[in-house]
């Protein structure tokens, strides 16, 4: 792979090609570097490293149905589960999925996995109580309003919608969690995706930057109403680099933000 990743416009089909190959070809990568962090049945909103457990976005989620959007390993389905809920792990991503099972027989907690786009979800309309991902799904799809769209049919009137992403203003910035990736070289108006290339020129991996009103206007337009949003703040005495989070970088900056939002009733 090139080391010159760039912005640069994607196609919808370039941008699902690299997207599911990527996530397929890296499942155990992903995992072999971040699977103890994010541990075999835990909920972690992100590399700030702020769980479910202490900040309860989800609310109650006791006899709750629960879909997981982009799970990767579904370590998150499976801490709910073990809080009572009812939770659905759901990824486009089959070696994510492998993972997920795998996940389950060693930790003997076990949810049902699905492996589908998060732009059609196989769901009937108003079958969840509660539908979430940690930075699963939403910041690889070039059409993140239709997954808006799509996780809203699928609740209940009153239902909730957690989500985590890298936070916008990270893409003003380059990927880097050094000395490097503290100044500014990109405009945070330049909603091309972040892309990463093969030799041979084809996208590999990419990651899709909405600005934060751009967040807002996609869930508001789905027919949400937005709670909360939260930006998790670098906890002191945490010295964890995943990819560009960095404790240099988080003392000074916001590196991901977490939308809560749910359905009227
Ligand atoms: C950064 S990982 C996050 C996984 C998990 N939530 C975690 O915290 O480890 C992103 C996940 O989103 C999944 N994903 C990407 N595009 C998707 C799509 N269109 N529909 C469903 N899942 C998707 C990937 O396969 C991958 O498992």
């Amino acid at each position: 792979m090139t080391a010159t990743p760039a912005r640069r416009d994607l196609s919808a089909d370039e941008s699902r090609r690299a997207s599911r190959g990527w996530w397929d070809q890296d499942a155990d990568e992903y995992q072999a570097e971040h699977g103890a962090f994010l541990g075999d049945v835990d909920l972690c909103w992100c590399p700030e490293g702020l769980r479910e457990a202490d900040a309860s976005l989800l609310g109650p989620v006791e006899g709750k149905r629960v879909l997981e959007v982009g799970c990767g390993a579904a370590s998150s389905s499976r801490w709910l589960a073990t809080q009572g809920a009812s939770a659905v792990a759901l990824d486009l991503s089959g070696g994510m999925l492998r993972h997920a099972a795998a996940g389950g027989q060693r930790s003997r907690v076990t949810v049902p996995l699905v492996q589908a786009d998060a732009l059609a979800l196989p769901f009937a309309s108003a079958s969840f109580d509660i539908a979430f991902t940690a930075f699963g799904a939403v910041p690889f799809v070039d059409d993140s309003a239709t997954v808006m769209r799509e996780v809203f049919r699928v609740l209940r009137p009153g239902g909730r919608w957690v989500f985590s992403a890298t936070h916008p203003m990270r893409w003003v910035f380059l990927d880097d969690p050094g000395s490097d990736g503290l100044v500014a070289v990109h405009s945070y108006f330049d909603r091309r995706p972040y892309v990463e290339f093969a030799d041979s020129g084809e996208a590999t991996y990419l990651e899709q930057h909405r600005t934060l009103g751009d967040r807002i206007r996609e869930l508001v337009g789905a027919g949400f109403v937005l709670d909360d949003l939260v930006e998790p703040e670098w906890p002191e005495g945490h010295e964890q680099v995943w990819g560009q989070w960095s404790p240099l970088r988080g003392r000074l900056f916001p590196g991901t933000a977490i939308f809560r939002a749910h359905k009227p009733s």
